[in-house]
């Protein structure tokens, strides 16, 4: 057979230009195999289409065209006709199950509105999704519990960060504020063994919380409090954790956040701010556009937290540099401690 030139094709439509564009599909093929839960039936070794399609309730077709798109990724690989078993890439993809879920669910669908949100500077979570992203969670507790899951998986390296660089030997009370289901300031109080601590995020998020400190052993030294930051914050903590939170904010949300820590912490209280920041150069990154288009928030530079802090009643004190992988800027832990007036 003769390769003929196709002239609609231009030398320009290359490999890398096509995997680009069809990264839409990568995207849902990699979140399929987790969320049928392909992954775990393909862990234990190879197995038939028609093992796999009786074990995770597929359509043999579908499961099979699937397969044979997931090998062309390198996340499967086909060592017998019909038969697939889990290359490197994949057995990454099932150690990091929770990520993917996050990442391709939710997320996905309010950057299929990307232009909108850039044309005009606002996220498009209330048009994808009707309700902005907070409010669409607390609707939908399976979502959420994925939401959670891939957000403490994404932050388990971070958790080690902080517990490894930050002196917890100080501090008799630790709040965490929009602390999510507890990953972090269960670390926490395992590293402080001194110290009790106190959950706070939003009813529906701390409905869920309380398993995790029962499974670790913790519950008597933790106090579950719901409501929201953007009204009032737990009184009398020594130490306030805000990490993941001031990104999700514009400005005047950051400030608002920020001044409700103030008012809730006593004179010389330790401000603990986790964030993944943007370098001074202001070089991109995904999770700034990430921001930007599901939540109306955005990612900031060193010297931006610390007018934000300096505008709310903290002292900015040190800042400490955590190396991260690729997307999403380094990450700092900034502290600061309560001033005398807000
Ligand atoms: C990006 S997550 C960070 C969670 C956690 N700190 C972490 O790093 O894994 C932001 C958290 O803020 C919480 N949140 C959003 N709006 C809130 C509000 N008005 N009051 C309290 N928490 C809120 C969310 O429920 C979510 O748990």
């Amino acid at each position: 057979m003769t390769a003929v030139s196709q002239p609609g094709l231009s030398d320009s439509l290359t490999p890398a230009l096509m995997r680009l564009l069809f990264g839409f599909q990568a995207t849902q093929i990699a979140t399929t195999l987790v969320r049928l839960r392909i992954d775990d039936a393909l862990a234990g070794g190879s197995r038939s289409v028609a093992e796999l399609a009786e074990a995770v309730g597929a359509s043999g077709d579908g499961l099979g065209r699937l397969l044979r798109a997931a090998a062309t990724l390198r996340l499967v690989r086909e060592p017998a006709r019909d038969c697939f078993e889990l290359t490197e890439l994949g057995t990454g993809l099932h150690a990091n199950r929770d990520l993917a879920g996050f990442l391709g669910g939710v997320l996905y669908l309010v950057h299929s509105r990307l232009s909108d949100a850039v044309v005009s500077g606002q996220p498009v979570s209330r048009d994808v999704l009707g309700a902005p992203l907070w409010e669409y969670l607390s609707s939908r507790p399976d979502e959420q519990a994925d939401f959670h899951r891939g957000m403490a998986a994404s932050a388990r390296a971070q958790t080690g960060a902080i517990v490894q660089t930050i002196d917890l030997s100080r501090f008799r009370r630790i709040v965490d504020v929009g602390g999510g289901r507890g990953k972090n300031l269960s670390a926490m109080l395992r590293a402080a063994p001194q110290a009790n601590g106190v959950l706070f995020d939003q009813q529906q998020v701390i409905a869920g919380a309380g398993e995790l400190f029962a499974a670790e052993g913790l519950n008597e030294r933790v106090e579950l409090v719901e409501g929201s930051f953007l009204e009032s914050v737990p009184t009398g903590g020594d130490l306030y954790v805000l990490k993941g939170v001031v990104l999700n904010w514009d400005d005047e949300g950051a400030r608002l956040i920020l001044r409700r820590c103030a008012e809730a912490a006593p004179e010389g209280a330790t401000l603990l701010l986790v964030e993944s920041v943007l370098p001074e150069s202001r070089e991109s990154s995904f999770l700034d556009l990430f921001m930007l288009v599901a939540l109306g928030g955005r990612q900031r530079t060193v010297k931006e937290h610390q007018a934000l802090l300096h505008d709310t009643g903290w002292q900015f004190d040190s800042v400490h540099e955590v190396p991260q992988p690729l997307y999403v800027g380094s990450l700092m832990l900034m502290e600061a401690h309560r001033t005398a007036n807000t």
